[in-house]
C-alpha cells in the first residue's frame, strides 16, 4: 500500500467538480485533528495555570474561531505547523474583549464560550455567520439562566420562543453568583453538557448533568486530567468545586485525528470498487465511533487496529478494504448520538446498500449547520436515490446502478458538501458541488486527500 503525502489545497473552493472514479481509491492518509478535542484543548488550556502544549494540531476554521475568541480575551496562543502553545491565564485571568467575539460557523465555539463567559465579571457579545445565526441557543442559555447567569440572545427568525445569535453574556458582578444546578437534558448534547460544566467550575455548588445517552465525553476526560473535581456515573456527570483550589493544571496534549473527517474517506473507499484505504491516527473514543459500527453492521470491510492512547483518548489506524455487498440496516437510538455528525455520510453508504436503510432518532440533525435531514434528502434525490424524509429521520432505498451526476448546493454545510463529493465518485458523469468553501471549517485538505487516494476532483473559483 502507498503512503502518501497530502498536497495543499487552494484556500478558497467555490465549486468542486468530482469525476466518477474508474479506479480504486488506494493509500494511507492522515485527517485533520479532532475538532471537538481541539476546541477543548484551547479553551481549557486558556483558563489553566501554566502553558499547554498541543501537538498533532491540524485545525480547520472552527478551531481557529475558538483560538481567535480566546486571543481577544488576552490569551496568548501561538499556532505553528502542527503545534499550538496556549499560555494559560488561570480561571480568573480573561480580560474583557473590545469587540463582539466572532464564532464563525462554529456552534461548539459559541455554546462552550457561553458557559465560560457566563461566569466572568465582564460583559461581552458573541456572533457568528448566517448558519450560526439560525441555530438554537436556548438549550444552553436556559439552564445557564436557571443557575443565575445573565445571558440573552436574539429572537429566532422562524422559531417562536427560540433564541439565536448574536448573544449577550454577563457581567456577573456585585453579589451575583452562579448557583448549583441539577439538569436533566432532554437531548444528548456534549455542547450543553460542556457549557454547564465550564460554568460549574466557577459556581457556588454542585453541577449535575444527566442526558438520555452519553454524548461525546472529551470535556469530562480533559477536565478530569487537568484536576477538575469531576466524576461521571454512566449518563450522569457531577462537578463539585467545594474544597477545590480552582486550578486547572496545564497539560501536554496530543490531539487525535478526527473520526468525523475519517468517515468521509472510509465511506468513499467502501463505495468505489476495489478500494483499500487506511486512515492513520484516528480518535476512537467510544462516544464517537458510531460510524465505525454502522460500517461494520452494513458489512463494509472496516478494520480498526488499536494504537494505544494519546492525551487520554484512544487512537487507531482504520482500514477499509471494500467489500462487494453492503446491507441496509436500521440506524437509531444511542448509535445516532455516537454518530451524530456522521449521519449525512451514512446516508451515502445507504445509497449503495441492498434494501431500505431506516435512520431514526435523528431529529437533532435538523438544527445542525443546515437542516441535514432536509438537505440530505435533496442531495440524494439529485443523485437519483429514492428516499423519504421523516420528522426524526430518513428512509433510503439503496441501488446498484450508477448514480445520476448532479449539481448540488452545499447550503453552507461542510458535511453536506463532503457527502455530495463522495456520492459523486459513483455517479455517471462529473458532479458539481456549489458553495464548497465551507469544507475548510472542518477538513481544509479534503480535496488534496481525495486526490492523494486517486480520486479526480477539481476546484473552480
Ligand atoms: C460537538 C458536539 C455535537 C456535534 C458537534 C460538536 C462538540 O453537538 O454535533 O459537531 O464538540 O461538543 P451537540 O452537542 O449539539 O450534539
Amino acid at each position: 500500500m502507498r503512503t502518501l503525502g497530502v498536497p495543499r489545497d487552494a484556500r478558497r473552493m467555490s465549486t468542486l467538480v468530482v469525476s466518477p472514479s474508474h479506479h480504486p481509491l488506494v493509500g494511507s492518509v492522515p485527517v485533520p485533528s479532532d475538532k471537538s478535542v481541539g476546541h477543548r484543548a484551547l479553551l481549557f488550556g486558556a483558563i489553566a495555570e501554566g502553558t499547554t502544549h498541543i501537538e498533532g494540531f491540524a485545525p480547520g476554521g472552527d478551531n481557529l474561531s475558538t483560538a481567535q475568541a480566546l486571543r481577544a480575551m488576552g490569551v496568548d496562543i501561538a499556532i505553528e505547523g502542527a503545534s499550538a502553545i496556549v499560555k494559560g491565564v488561570g480561571l480568573y485571568g480573561l480580560v474583557a474583549p473590545t469587540a463582539s467575539l466572532d464564532c464563525g460557523n462554529s456552534g461548539t465555539t459559541m455554546r462552550l464560550l457561553s458557559g465560560l463567559l457566563a461566569a466572568q465579571d465582564f460583559k461581552c457579545s458573541l456572533h457568528g455567520d448566517e448558519s450560526l445565526s439560525r441555530r438554537p441557543m436556548m438549550r444552553v442559555l436556559g439552564p445557564l439562566r436557571s443557575r443565575g447567569a445573565l445571558v440573552d440572545g436574539t429572537p429566532h427568525p422562524t422559531k417562536q420562543g427560540e433564541i439565536t445569535a448574536p448573544l449577550s453574556i454577563g457581567p456577573l458582578t456585585g453579589d451575583s453568583y452562579l448557583g448549583p444546578i441539577e439538569y436533566e437534558n432532554p437531548v444528548a448534547s456534549a455542547q450543553v453538557k460542556s457549557a454547564l460544566l465550564l460554568s460549574g467550575l466557577y459556581a457556588h455548588g454542585v453541577t449535575l448533568v444527566r442526558e438520555p445517552h452519553v454524548s461525546r465525553d472529551h470535556t469530562e476526560r480533559m477536565l478530569h486530567a487537568m484536576g477538575a473535581p469531576l466524576e461521571t456515573f454512566g449518563t450522569l456527570v457531577r462537578l463539585d468545586p467545594a474544597g477545590w483550589d480552582g486550578k486547572l493544571a496545564a497539560q501536554k496534549l496530543v490531539v487525535p485525528g478526527d473520526v468525523s473527517a475519517a468517515a468521509f474517506l472510509l465511506v468513499a473507499a467502501q463505495l468505489v470498487s476495489g478500494s483499500r484505504v487506511t486512515v492513520r491516527h484516528v480518535g476512537t473514543n467510544p462516544t464517537r465511533t458510531g460510524i465505525l459500527e454502522i460500517l461494520r453492521d452494513m458489512q463494509a470491510g472496516v478494520h480498526v487496529e488499536a494504537k494505544g492512547e494519546v492525551g487520554g483518548e484512544p487512537v487507531a489506524e482504520v482500514h477499509l478494504h471494500q467489500t462487494p455487498t453492503l446491507v441496509a440496516r436500521m440506524i437509531g437510538g444511542e448509535t445516532v448520538t455516537r454518530a451524530i455528525d456522521e449521519v449525512p455520510i451514512a446516508c451515502a453508504l445507504a445509497a449503495r446498500a441492498s434494501g431500505r436503510t431506516r435512520i431514526r432518532d435523528a431529529a437533532e440533525l435538523r438544527v445542525k449547520e443546515s437542516d441535514r435531514l432536509a438537505t440530505m434528502a435533496t442531495v440524494l434525490r439529485a443523485f437519483g436515490v429514492k428516499c423519504e424524509e421523516l420528522p426524526d429521520g430518513i428512509d433510503i432505498e439503496g441501488t446498484d446502478a450508477p448514480l445520476r451526476a448532479a449539481v448540488v448546493e452545499s447550503h453552507g454545510d461542510h458535511r453536506i458538501a463532503m457527502t455530495a463529493a463522495v456520492l459523486g465518485l459513483i455517479a455517471d458523469g462529473p458532479t458539481r458541488i456549489r458553495d464548497a468553501d465551507c469544507i475548510t471549517t472542518s477538513f481544509p485538505k479534503f480535496v488534496g486527500t481525495l486526490r492523494a487516494l486517486g480520486a479526480e476532483v477539481s476546484v473552480e473559483a
